[in-house]
């Protein structure tokens, strides 16, 4: 039997390169999905692709009455929200702290951060109603150490890690489920395309090269593991941190033999 089915998802930036990838994989699995995104012309050309079982709500995750009334759409569709995937973020234009300005701060926080505090905040609710469930909130590798010109974006990533596991705890007992994956370098116009403001895009001074896995992540290495994570097989896992990056924090992988 599909590990979805009668289950509903709601994935925030559902429109784009990741989010479209996860949604659609829920989708084949069985699930209802809800495409939340501000992108409201993929959105809308992802429910045709998919047909029956999917809706677009136009999702500001910045904006708390934009989320509820995405949430009550959810209901309202198909009885019920199992799964929460927080997925939509940006990031900065590549900037040291003492040139970053503080509305550029505010925006990439706002995103990433607050919106995946929103998107908790007003899911919750309705994954009580539905007996439980699983949010995932995408982090990043960034996440978890220092990247020289992205402050705003490292700083959204480490906090979502802290609210993660601050709302594993509030919502355990209630069998809901929180953790968080970290992607590493995935082929998107997340790094194809430059940040708003930017001139080159991540994939024009990036190469996975020297990593263990010397390629770049495809959507499809992110969908698996977060299938994973929101299925009953992970019914036992909660709070935990989950890196899908080819070996990028491990740090170059030598080749002496190459000398
Ligand atoms: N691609 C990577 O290399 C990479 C690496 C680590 C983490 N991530 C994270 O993965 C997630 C998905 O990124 P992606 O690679 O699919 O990027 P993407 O740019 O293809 O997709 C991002 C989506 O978020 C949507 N979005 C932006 N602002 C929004 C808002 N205010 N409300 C709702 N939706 C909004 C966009 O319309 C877009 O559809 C992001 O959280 C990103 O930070 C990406």
């Amino acid at each position: 039997m599909p590990r979805f089915d009668n289950q509903t998802v709601l994935v925030t930036g559902g429109a784009g390169g990741q989010g479209s990838n996860h949604v659609r994989a829920f989708h084949a699995e069985g699930a209802n999905v809800v495409i939340g995104d501000i992108d409201t012309e993929r959105g809308a050309a992802l429910v045709d692709e998919l047909g029956t079982r999917a809706r677009f709500a136009r999702l500001d995750v910045t904006d708390e009455s934009s989320w509820s009334a995405a949430v009550s759409a959810a209901e309202r569709a198909f009885g019920a929200l199992n799964v929460l995937v927080n997925n939509a973020g940006v990031q900065n234009p590549p900037a040291p702290i003492e040139n970053t300005d503080q509305a550029t701060w505010s925006r990439i926080l706002d995103i990433n951060l607050t919106g995946t505090f929103l998107g908790m905040k007003v899911a919750a609710p309705a994954l009580r109603r539905a007996a439980g469930g699983a949010i995932v909130n995408i982090a990043s590798t960034m996440g978890l150490g220092g990247t020289a010109h992205y402050a705003p974006y490292v700083a959204s990533k480490w906090a979502v890690r802290g609210l993660t596991r601050t709302a594993a705890l509030e919502l355990g007992r209630d069998h809901i489920r929180v953790n968080t994956i970290h992607p590493g370098v995935i082929a998107t116009p997340f790094i194809h395309e430059p940040a708003a403001g930017a001139t080159a895009a991540i994939a024009d001074f990036y190469s996975p090269e020297p990593f263990a896995i010397p390629r770049l992540g495809e959507p499809s290495d992110v969908t698996r593991l977060l299938l994973f994570l929101t299925s009953s097989d992970a019914s036992f896992i909660t709070g935990s941190e989950y890196v899908i990056d080819g070996g990028l924090l491990l740090g170059p992988a030598l080749q002496p033999e190459a000398a």
